[in-house]
């Protein structure tokens, strides 16, 4: 069995204890309890650590089109096209057979309609990922309800048959997993709501990885509010610490996952706004506390910021070297001028898809620090923030 380890001092009991590990041996004459802590691992932690890193390759990113069947219609509603099962895939069709995207793209979030799909010509939508070098990844959480007890706040549904279909998705080709819950500035957030997001992030992680699937771990913290940047900062700390000790707990392999913060801004209705510096910076300051090196990547959400400005920040983000590979994971910051191009004509097909290798090559020169906003259209510069988004 493999085993990742780590030390933990004082540690209370847990079944892994005193197992062999490269860290935890006592020092002969120590008068402190050391005991190590090991990471359990699945048989498939080589092929997760694998996956992990390829994903997180210089110069790439994550296209995440997993919207629901339901946000999906909204997206098509605003080019006027009905919430059909052939418009959806005439869509994610364009996106998937944009040629040379993988230069850019290194994975691509599906929703579970999607994973099953082919083309219009019977070709399996993953296998036209696969010859561009792009890891097929899944949604698998089942959505935001209300949870009881909380300043109405939410929870994430999707634990309740998650091995058996993280099992089927893997059957099928995916790679990786998907699990966005929110938390909410202006709600709180409540201890409960962090206890309860950070505790189903964890227990989804393991199950993913013990069906082969690296997890992206995504407690978003929405940009809905008034509030300044240091109260971002505040509550994003808060809610990493609880992420990276339910993820331990539930003896998840570090190199074996992925991050999808939000960037630290202040709220989208507070007086000023934030410069990419500044966000990058406070940013990067919560990742350095929060975030132990072993993860591979950090691959972050839009979340209502325009195409230009997500590319800027990240851009800003790679000025010098970090522990972790930082890059993107945007559907919105990806997906909004190939809409507006794409206008559901099968005319404007490769138009749009030139409009997506334009974003995409964009995010990519960003992850290598190398962007410039010079030449970007007015359409980039539209925000893009809803309130109480969902996906
Ligand atoms: P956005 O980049 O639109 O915020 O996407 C969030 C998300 O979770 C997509 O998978």
């Amino acid at each position: 069995m493999a085993c990742a380890s780590f030390v933990k001092l004082n540690a209370a009991s847990s079944s892994w204890m005193g197992q062999k590990s490269s860290l935890g041996k006592r020092s002969p004459g120590s008068s402190t309890r050391r005991v190590s802590l090991s990471t359990r691992a699945s048989s498939y932690t080589e092929e997760l650590v694998r996956t992990a890193k390829s994903i997180a390759s210089p110069g790439r990113g994550i296209l995440a089109i997993d919207e629901s069947n339901a946000t999906c219609g909204k997206r098509l509603a605003s080019i006027s096209l009905d919430n059909t099962e052939t418009n959806r895939q005439a869509y994610r069709q364009l996106l998937l057979t944009t040629p040379g995207l993988g230069e850019y793209i290194s994975g691509a979030i599906l929703f579970e309609e999607t994973l099953y799909q082919s083309t219009t010509d019977g070709k399996k939508f993953v296998d036209c990922l696969r010859d561009e070098n792009i890891v097929p990844g899944i949604k698998v959480d089942k959505g935001l309800v209300p949870l009881p007890g909380s300043n109405n706040e939410s929870w994430c549904q999707g634990l309740d048959g998650l091995a058996s279909r993280s099992a089927e998705y893997y059957k099928q080709g995916a790679r990786f997993a998907k699990w966005r819950t929110v938390v909410s500035i202006p709600c709180g957030p409540s201890a409960l709501a962090i206890k309860e997001a950070a505790w189903g992030l964890a227990r989804y992680a393991a199950i993913s990885q013990d069906n082969g699937l690296v997890p992206i771990v995504e407690p978003e913290i929405l940009l809905d509010g008034d509030h300044p940047i240091d109260r971002t900062l505040e509550v994003a700390e808060k809610v990493w610490a609880e992420v990276f000790y339910y993820l331990a707990e539930n003896n998840v392999v570090f190199e074996g996952i992925l991050l999808k913060p939000s960037m630290v801004t202040p709220g989208a209705e507070h007086k000023e706004k934030a410069s990419p510096d500044t966000i990058a910076k406070y940013t990067l300051t919560m990742l350095k506390r929060r975030v132990p090196p072993a993860v591979p990547g950090i691959m972050f959400l839009s979340g209502g910021q325009s195409e230009a400005e997500a590319t800027l920040n990240l851009n800003a983000m790679n000025q010098s070297p970090n522990p972790w590979h930082v890059s993107f994971s945007y559907a919105r910051a990806l997906q909004n001028t190939v809409l507006k191009t794409w206008q559901g004509r099968p005319e404007n097909v490769e138009p749009a898809q030139k409009s997506l290798l334009v974003r995409a090559k964009a995010n990519s020169l960003a992850q290598l620090g190398r962007y410039s906003a010079e030449g970007e259209s007015e359409e980039a510069k539209k925000g893009m923030f809803v309130k109480g988004y969902t996906y």
